[in-house]
């Protein structure tokens, strides 16, 4: 006897608790709602170069600020903006997929160091219209980077995850960068969403 009240305490305070938390959002949003409530995830790689130009008349990456101290070895205190294409190759004329728009900062005294704070914003395919966020300490010297992505909106809300970076060509006559990235992802996938009614029946 005791059992089953326990069972059904369970059971009602997973129903309610289910239906409070689903029944927040209406309309265009109860998808992504019940996909969420449901704990539906699934993990997305991705992968890409960015078309970083650090000079010429097409640049994509500008100081804005610098310290006393930024003509140094590590640039330290040196601020640079960038709005970077996103191509699916190395090669700057393929397949476009976004803009990689931000905010660097040499932050290291003794090596050269990026703070990175910068969305992924993709506007190809299904991606279009969504973005990602990456938000973590870059060594540029070193062969692979890893970077934590911290959130995302559109496909990728509630990402978490990690990138590697890696420097895929610099010419040092133009300035002009091809960094890859390879991107791990989990988050919400609505595709996954079953109905209220069958989370209850199991
Ligand atoms: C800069 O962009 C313009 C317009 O797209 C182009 O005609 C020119 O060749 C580019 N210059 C360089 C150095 O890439
Ligand atoms: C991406 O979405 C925008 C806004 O909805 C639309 O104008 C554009 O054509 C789309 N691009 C692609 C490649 O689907
Ligand atoms: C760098 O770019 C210049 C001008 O486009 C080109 O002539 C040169 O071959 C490039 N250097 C390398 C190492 O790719």
């Amino acid at each position: 006897m005791a059992k089953i009240s326990t069972l059904l305490l369970v059971y009602s305070f997973f129903v309610l608790g289910f239906s409070f938390t689903c029944a927040i959002a209406k309309g265009p949003e109860k998808s992504w709602h019940e996909a969420f409530c449901q704990g539906k995830e699934t993990t997305t790689k991705l992968h890409f170069y960015l078309q970083d130009v650090l000079g010429g008349p097409n640049a994509t990456v500008w100081e804005v600020a610098k310290s006393p101290i930024s003509n140094s070895v590590t640039s330290f205190g040196q601020i640079r903006v960038l709005d970077d294409l996103i191509t699916r190759t190395p090669n700057p004329n393929s397949k476009k997929l976004g803009r990689a728009q931000g905010l660097i900062t040499f932050s290291d005294l003794d090596v050269s160091v990026l703070n990175m704070n910068l969305n992924f914003v993709f506007t190809a395919g299904s991606y279009n219209g969504s973005t990602l966020t990456i938000l973590g300490r870059n060594q540029i010297m070193n062969v692979d980077r890893e970077l934590p992505v911290v959130g995302g909106t559109g496909i990728f809300r509630m990402a978490r995850g990690y990138a590697i970076s890696n420097t895929y060509s610099y010419n040092v006559s133009t300035n002009y960068g091809i960094l890859e990235y390879t991107v791990y992802v989990v988050h919400t996938d609505v595709s996954k969403v079953k109905n209220i009614q069958m989370v209850m029946d199991t």
